[in-house]
């Protein structure tokens, strides 16, 4: 049987720090950038400029959208989003699958799918096909991790990236195994024995 323990920090929390802070930074940049497009001044204060919202997926990206929208100085809301495809003790995604269901207030907004780590693409796919069928103005992903070496399903892409990680099972700073390690600060390696 194998029995799987923590195992070396991969990045710590002043690495997550910084690149959060980034992150916060470009996106909103990004953002401003497709408002000001639609011909509003997003420097504009409260104004009408309301048209942003934020959609973490559950559970993993709690800790990480609580991070980033501190590092956002933009009017947006958020709504959260349950996503299910690590049942229990997998390690490989067993295919997405959403749980309950996607707002449904979505139509003309900018939606920002915040999610913990891209993997083989399944909940992001799932998610983008399903905003853009609501009538979103625009849909971006801003995942924190995104695993190199693993197969994507064509055409899916994070328009925003914290790190690239090696094919490891990651926990912490959101991330579990079986529910557990979310609360750890740093991002550690859970290997098998
Ligand atoms: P995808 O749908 O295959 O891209 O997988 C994305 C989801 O799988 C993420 O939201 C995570 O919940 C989960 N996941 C993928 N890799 C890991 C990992 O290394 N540790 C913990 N969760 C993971
Ligand atoms: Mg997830």
């Amino acid at each position: 049987m194998t029995t799987r323990v923590l195992g070396r920090t991969l990045i710590d929390r002043e690495r997550i720090r910084q690149r959060v802070r980034e992150l916060g930074r470009a996106l909103s940049n990004d953002l401003a950038a497709a408002l000001r497009d639609e011909g509003h001044d997003p420097q504009d204060g409260e104004g009408d400029i309301d048209r942003v919202t934020m959609l973490p997926v559950m559970t993993g990206a709690v800790v990480f959208v609580a991070d980033l929208i501190r590092e956002m100085p933009l009017k947006l809301s958020m709504s959260v989003v349950t996503v299910s495809s690590y049942p229990g003790q997998a390690t490989r995604s067993k295919g997405a699958a959403l749980r309950g269901s996607l707002p449904d207030n979505l139509a003309g907004r900018h939606v920002v799918i915040v999610d913990d780590i891209l993997d083989s693409g399944g909940t992001l796919e799932l998610l983008r096909a399903a905003i853009t069928e609501q009538g979103a103005a625009s849909v971006r992903a801003c995942v924190l991790l995104n695993k190199l070496g693993v197969p994507k399903k064509p055409g899916v892409l994070a328009e925003h990236i914290g790190f690239d990680i090696p094919d490891e099972f990651v926990v912490g700073y959101g991330l579990d195994f079986d529910g557990f390690y979310r609360n750890l600060p740093d991002i550690k390696i859970l290997e098998e024995r």
